[in-house]
């Protein structure tokens, strides 16, 4: 039967470019394991979007000069660009900055105060006399006075992942420039203390499936400390307007985090109304047999595994008016699998350091699988990695190239040139052990690798399905068809139509990784159905205006349960092979590494 997965990844800020670290963070394990389970027959939704709002997005338009809604465009634009190259396949991937997801929110917001786990209270917040502006979260910056990390922001330290008080934030500085002073201000605040016993009740409930680096952690934190409440309104003039009479015109915007993970939510209801199936985001969300995978980074564990399921729980059933007849709550995250960081070549990735290698750049010198093995390979599951030039080449040569790419290529243009065209017309009842054999290794091979994926372990699926790919390169260089071919055809025809059968079931355990070179490879064997769909923008016009969204054509329906061993057929013809993949010059290290410097470089000027 199949199953309902809602991949759900973590919403960029539109203030810089996506860069390796992000991709292989959340985006691209998000895609493969949405590949996984549509080859499998099952019935996916990937969604995220631009993260519009918050002192991220107002910082850097301030820094720029220029309107937030012009830089929030200019990001989210080159965003749709990176995951296309990528092959990042979102059925949507919008903005928060919608409608429909205002609309969304502002009813979660309602719901829960009238649930009662809402309350108002006076703070004090650092002002800037200057400019008569409160300066919330990121505009001002000091001395962490838990961990005394220097970098730290006046709502929250990066460096010891705590929440803080603004006003006991040492040596406070703005980021904008001008003199601060302590002025009161009066804020909403979930009330997280209520729902403290639902949220480590979902939490014990997933213990034994997720990642101890993000449920030991989560579970850690709410034991040693609790959950306390969180203000979730901002004195900022971007982002979502407060639906409480007078709240908007006081200058008070919903705090962005409490919006942006509710995208979660909103993106599916717009991909329904986009599809024209006003309904069909509840196979996702009210159905407690939807599984949903939130794809993120280690920063952002607490907002999932408690902000996001205690909104969820906070608000029950019935409160949205399409939810009007529901008794069903809405559906809890089912696994959060995040990742740790990417460093670059022994450093932290920074943009303002231009100290990184960005999504788009790369593109235009490497093939996008080519980045994606490497991505994978080197995915920061359980623990920070590093991206490192050499290794990318010697990675790419050594795995990529020389045990996958070279033996498909190997196998279909011996064949082609020997045979026709044709795949060897062998009878099959003829085939002898030892091609059984590979045949039954390859076959378990879709169990195996299977099973990695489902729970996302996708560095050890990968590794695997190379494995498998190593055992028919040794089963090539025992059977030697290059020279059998000249004395025993009929032998020689076996060990093709075996190697060949090996390979087009080793296509599909690939595919969720290597989806581009795959699909060139089910092209070269003939078959006229693609094994994945199409990606494409759209604009979308609402009453906040025009915002333009990228969107995945499933391939027909019905022909993608093609998680399953090769039934390649004797006698089948194939097309024209040619290479998969290109061997790289041992030279670019160095210039991806003086590049890197001369980027280095400039910034600090
Ligand atoms: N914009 C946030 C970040 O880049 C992530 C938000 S995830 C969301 O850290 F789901 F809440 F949007
Ligand atoms: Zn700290």
């Amino acid at each position: 039967m199949s199953e309902n997965i809602l991949i759900a990844i973590a919403w960029p800020y539109a203030n810089a470019e996506i860069h390796v670290g992000n991709i292989t963070g959340s985006h691209l394990p998000g895609d493969i394991v949405a590949r996984y389970h549509r080859l499998k027959g099952n019935n996916v939704l990937m969604v995220s979007g631009t993260d519009s709002h918050g002192t991220p997005v107002t910082i850097r338009a301030d820094q720029e000069g220029k309107p937030v809604e012009e830089v929030y465009k200019r990001f989210h634009e080159s965003f749709l660009e990176v995951f296309k190259g990528y092959g990042i396949t979102y059925d949507l991937f919008t903005t928060t900055h919608t409608e429909n997801h205002f609309k969304v929110s502002q009813d979660m917001f309602l719901a829960l105060q009238k649930n009662g786990f809402m309350f108002t209270a006076k703070s004090m917040q650092w002002y800037s006399p200057s400019t008569n502006k409160f300066l919330p979260d990121r505009y001002v910056e000091g001395t962490c006075y838990i961990c005394g990390y220097e970098g730290a922001r006046s709502d929250q330290c990066d460096n010891c992942g705590n929440v803080l008080e603004p006003e006991k934030l040492i040596n406070p500085r703005s980021k904008t420039g001008g003199a601060l002073e302590l002025r009161e201000t009066e804020h909403f605040y979930l009330d997280l203390s209520k729902l403290e016993p639902d949220v480590k009740k979902f939490l014990e409930e997933r213990m034994p499936h997720m990642r101890d680096t993000v449920i030991g952690e989560s579970l850690r934190k709410i034991e040693s400390e609790g959950l306390k409440p969180r203000s979730v309104t901002r004195d900022l003039d971007w982002g979502i307007p407060v639906p409480v009479a007078g709240w908007t015109e006081a200058g008070k915007r919903i705090y962005v985090w409490f919006e942006a993970v509710i995208g979660y939510l909103s993106a599916p209801i717009e991909w329904s109304q986009l599809s024209a199936e006003k309904d069909a985001w509840r196979e996702w969300w009210v159905n407690p047999k939807a599984k949903q995978f939130h794809f993120i980074g280690k920063d952002n564990i607490f907002f999932h595994t408690s902000l996001w399921p205690a909104e969820l729980m906070g608000v029950g059933c019935q409160f949205l008016e399409i939810f009007a007849n529901d008794e069903q709550p809405l559906t809890l995250p089912y696994d959060v699998p995040a990742n740790q960081f990417m460093n670059l070549e022994g450093q932290k990735i920074s943009g303002s350091r231009s100290w990184a290698v960005w999504g788009l750049d790369a593109l235009t010198r490497y093939d996008p699988d080519a980045l994606r093995y490497y991505l994978t390979v080197n995915m920061p599951e359980m623990k920070d990695s590093d991206w490192d030039w050499k290794e990318f080449v010697a990675r790419n040569n050594n795995e990529l190239v020389a045990t996958w790419g070279n033996l498909a290529n190997r196998v279909l243009s011996f064949c082609y040139k020997n045979w026709d065209g044709y795949v060897p017309n062998v009878d099959l009842n003829s085939l002898r052990d030892a091609d059984k054999e590979l045949l039954k290794t390859i076959e378990n091979g879709f169990n195996t690798v299977g099973a990695e994926l489902e729970a996302v372990r996708l560095r050890s699926a990968l590794g695997e399905a190379m494995k498998l790919a190593t055992a028919v390169n040794v089963y090539l260089d025992v059977n030697a068809p290059w020279s059998a071919i000249k004395t025993d055809k009929d032998g020689a025809s076996k060990t093709v139509y075996t190697a060949l059968k090996a390979i087009d079931s080793l296509k599909v355990m690939f595919a969720p990784f290597l989806p581009f070179t795959c699909e060139k490879l089910h092209g070269f064997f003939g078959y006229e159905t693609p094994l994945f769909g199409e990606q494409y923008t759209e604009d979308v016009t609402d009453s906040l205006g025009t915002h333009k969204v990228l969107r995945y054509k499933p391939v027909l329906s019905g022909v993608e349960g093609q998680w399953q061993p090769s039934n390649l057929k004797p006698g089948a013809k194939l097309n024209q092979p040619g290479p998969l993949f290109k061997k790289l010059e041992e030279s670019i290290v160095e210039e991806e590494r003086e590049r890197l410097r001369d980027g280095n470089e400039t910034s600090k000027h």
